[in-house]
């Protein structure tokens, strides 16, 4: 049962739940206007003290779709937490006004940490640079719509795997799945953290650590580029120096398969060339839409509706 649940981590809910989310998500994608209603009446609370603009306003459309209503922020300075209010008290108090809230802090672990003070389900739109859940349903939805299956592939994730929590979520997530092959493409110095490599260790999951993305671009099934985390860095000089570190352009795609599919969680800087995004392996902007599906399920699934 997903009623009533919080999801503030990849793994808190077990592949069956995550089938049932997915199923939801396609026969919305097939038939929207059945579900039009389906949470009339409700308010999501979107709380976001970081910017955004697809998990925000994806969240928001999601649930306008399923004809609810939404209320929030999207900065920290137009809430009461610029006069000093907690986050527990701004939480306990916007879950007395909300059926469902959707939450995006740059602390890591604090949807974490706010979720037992909420009487309603929390979901963790992204803490700092640790997790980032909803934007994983939305890359296994992509993932599932591009190839057919979330199993034997695989996926090489590139540039900023350090500071990058689409990524670490993604590894969580996928390492769950029969016969996954992860190879993780950075500089030195934004390589995975420790905790993440221990994941993959204890599932077994077999994965390779490299630093040039055309020696291995050609073994891949699924291509996920990523952002240089500007935000996270404490010296501009180092993001300055990493942040061209790879180009995905014709020429490096056409080293690739034939069937590869190129995702990104996005915003995009300069890591996918735009000559990129008309070929039929870019999935990026499919992504996006896939992004909006699955937080309808997902909201659905948690607030019970039917
Ligand atoms: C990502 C995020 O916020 O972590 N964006 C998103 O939610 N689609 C990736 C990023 O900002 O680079």
């Amino acid at each position: 049962m997903l009623t009533n649940r919080n999801l503030l981590d990849p793994l808190d809910f077990n592949l069956e739940e995550l089938e049932e989310i997915f199923n939801l998500a396609e026969s919305i994608i097939e038939n929207p206007s059945d579900y039009n209603q389906l949470c009339r009446g409700k308010i999501l609370a979107s709380l976001f003290f970081e910017p955004s603009t697809r998990t925000r306003l994806s969240f928001e459309a999601a649930m306008f779709r399923l004809g609810g209503n939404v209320i929030g922020f999207s900065e920290e300075g137009s809430s009461s937490v610029k006069k000093g209010e907690s986050l527990l008290d701004t939480i306990k108090t916007v879950a007395s006004y909300a059926d469902i809230i959707a939450m995006r802090h740059p602390r890591e672990g604090a949807a974490k940490y706010v979720a037992d003070s909420s009487k309603v389900p929390v979901i963790n739109a992204g803490d700092g640079g640790h997790q980032h859940p909803t934007q994983t349903l939305t890359d296994l939805l992509t993932i599932r719509e591009a190839k057919g299956r979330l199993d034997n592939m695989t996926i090489g994730l590139c540039g900023d795997l350090k500071f990058g929590r689409t990524v670490h979520s993604l590894i969580k997530a996928m390492s769950r799945y029969e016969n996954i092959k992860f190879v993780l493409i950075s500089p030195r110095e934004l390589v995975v953290p420790d905790y993440i490599i221990e994941v993959l260790n204890k599932t077994s999951c077999p994965y390779e650590e490299v630093d040039r993305l055309e020696d291995v671009i050609g073994k891949l099934d699924i291509l996920y580029m990523t952002r240089v985390q500007k935000e996270r860095f404490f010296n501009e000089a180092d993001y300055i120096r990493l942040k061209d570190s790879y180009i995905l352009n014709k020429d490096k795609l056409n080293m690739g398969k034939s069937d590869l599919a190129v995702l990104h969680p996005l915003p995009r800087v300069n890591e996918i060339s735009i000559e990129v995004d008309n070929d039929p392996r870019a999935w990026y902007f499919r992504q996006v839409e896939c992004g909006m599906y699955v937080r309808m399920a997902l909201i659905a699934k948690l607030l019970g509706a039917k």
